[in-house]
């Protein structure tokens, strides 16, 4: 998956860190597709995307309560979902192994389009009147 500009919302570090996550995505992507079975690297890249989720999540949520974001329940509502979805994937990942990856690789893909790239969009066009980055 290409970063372009639909998924430049304006906000520099939402924008990073969402960069970030995609270039992890990539990285799994990548060896499912060419049956890498890297069990090492994929487990790191899961502890990553497991603190990569709490830190970025809770700064989007502290930015919608520092200015009263009038989406705000909405919007950690899918947060906390995503965040027991992808636990309960990481959980079976550990039993399964990389056999699991297409399920987790399904989640991720699908999180990164339809919330970072609609819902995390309103959040961005908001923030900007606040934000100067
Ligand atoms: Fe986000
Ligand atoms: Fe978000």
């Amino acid at each position: 998956m290409e970063w372009d500009e639909n998924c430049e919302h304006g906000i520099e570090w939402q924008d990073n860190q969402h960069k970030e996550l995609l270039e992890k995505i990539n990285i799994l992507l990548e060896s499912v597709a060419i049956g890498k079975e890297d069990k090492e690297e994929f487990r790191q890249i899961l502890i990553f995307i497991s603190g990569y989720i709490k830190d970025h999540l809770t700064e989007e949520e502290y930015y919608m309560k520092k200015h009263g974001y009038p989406r705000l329940d909405n919007h950690i509502k899918e947060h906390q979902k995503f965040t027991e979805d992808f636990n309960i994937i990481l959980s079976v990942f550990k039993y399964e192994g990389i056999e699991s990856s297409v399920e987790l690789l399904n989640k991720l893909t699908t999180w990164f389009f339809n919330h970072t790239q609609t819902t995390d969009k309103l959040l961005a066009k908001f923030l900007k009147k606040y934000e100067t980055s």
